[in-house]
């Protein structure tokens, strides 16, 4: 097969689908690989390490998307980006769909077989490739949020641990998924106050026993969320319901009621946000105030530490990758029922109930289309 990895358009997003290792074991199974010049340079990628891998390195997008029968990216195809649409081309990529309706039009319109990394499952019903960039936005949120806690970024002038004789920040972590337990173990080893909802009891369990009682716990209702967001200088977002668009916990009157100065990063942005006064940002212009309230909403954030995040993600995605190239892609989707997770558009056909659901659309389960 011939796998083409394009450089990454999305602003500043600097990761890169597949690395030089990733291109050699390919090139070992027997495919072609393309790689755009330049796309792993910004994640330490040199177009030389390509070709030492037995990658060939092409100057020209469209000659990527053209001749490749699976192209292998990191984040959305952006509006530029469509016209290389085709029948049957596969995409596997972050699609985050749910709150994108143009997109799910183009590649519904051009009949594209595209795969989302998020919504793939593993066996026990995990999320294998949204974790390892849950993993770094959850661990940057808490260093983001500290920052923009400062003075001269329109924060309160809060340091999140205090010192002797002056309180620590309060933070809120909404969810207590793979997101919120990195926050959470970053937030109380900086020595914040640290309170987490969820609406999951079990999760909260496992949580309070994890962090041996230093994190306060709360169900998550609109009664406890009022409380908490008005106590609190920095509330993270971070819930998910998988494929959807995320669930909208702190309404505009509840930010209104917010400490000025207080920071929201609202990490939970890339499916629509579960904060009502925040909305995409990207990492050229991270935020901006709503009430005096300091939004902080990008869509990419991992993008930010490109090397870390590329080696992580490639980490989680590379088997798929290679059984998808080995197999083809309807081969490798019958064999593996959660890598039919993943599947939102099949050849013309929205496969994925969330997405269909967030955006009031028929869908057909991708079991039946792929057989
Ligand atoms: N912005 C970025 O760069 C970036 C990077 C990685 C992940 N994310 C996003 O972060 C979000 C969280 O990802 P994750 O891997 O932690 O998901 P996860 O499935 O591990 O955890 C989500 C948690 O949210 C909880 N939840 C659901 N509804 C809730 C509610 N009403 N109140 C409180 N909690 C609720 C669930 O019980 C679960 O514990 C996702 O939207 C993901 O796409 C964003």
């Amino acid at each position: 097969m011939i796998i083409g990895v394009p450089k990454e358009r999305k602003d500043r997003e600097a990761r890169v689908g597949v690395t030089p290792a990733g291109a050699k074991s390919l090139r070992e199974a027997g495919h072609t690989v393309l790689v755009e010049t330049g796309a792993g340079e910004e994640s330490g990628f040199s177009d030389d390490a390509y070709q030492r891998a037995g990658a060939e390195v092409v100057g020209d997008a469209g000659y990527v998307w053209g001749k490749a029968a699976m192209v292998v990216k990191v984040k959305e195809p952006i509006a530029p980006e469509y016209v290389y649409f085709r029948e049957g081309l596969v995409l596997f990529t972050y699609l985050h769909l749910a709150p994108l309706r143009e997109l799910t039009d183009k590649l519904l319109e051009t009949k594209m077989i595209a795969i989302a990394y998020e919504t793939v499952r593993d066996p026990r019903g995990g999320l294998p490739l949204l974790m390892p960039m849950s993993e770094i936005a959850g661990r940057m949120s808490v260093q983001v949020g500290a920052c923009y806690l400062e003075r001269e970024r329109g924060g309160r002038g809060i340091l999140l641990g205090g010192v002797p004789g002056v309180p620590p920040a309060h933070v809120a972590i909404l969810g207590g998924g793979i997101v919120g337990t990195k926050k959470t173990r970053i937030a109380l080893g900086l020595g914040a106050k640290t309170t987490l909802l969820d609406v999951n009891l079990n999760r909260l369990r496992e949580l309070d026993d994890i962090f041996n009682g230093r994190l306060y716990t709360l169900a998550s209702n609109s009664y406890n969320l009022e409380h908490v967001t008005r106590e609190s200088d920095l509330v993270i977002g971070g819930v998910l319901i998988p494929g959807t668009t995320a669930p909208k916990l702190v309404t505009r009157d509840m930010v209104s009621h917010m400490k000025k100065g207080a920071v929201i990063v609202d990490v939970a942005i890339d499916q629509g946000g579960c904060i009502e006064t925040a909305h995409p940002t990207s990492l050229s212009e991270p935020s901006f105030t709503v009430n005096g309230v300091v939004h902080y909403c990008v869509t990419n954030m991992p993008g930010a530490v490109p090397n870390t995040s590329t080696l992580a993600l490639t980490n989680s995605t590379f088997s798929y990758v290679l059984r998808l190239a080995n197999h083809g892609a309807r081969e490798a989707l019958r064999r593996d029922a959660g890598l039919v997770e993943g599947l939102n558009t099949w050849l013309g056909v929205l496969t994925h109930r969330g997405v269909a659901e967030s955006q009031q659309r028929p869908w057909t389960a991708a079991a039946a289309v792929i057989d």
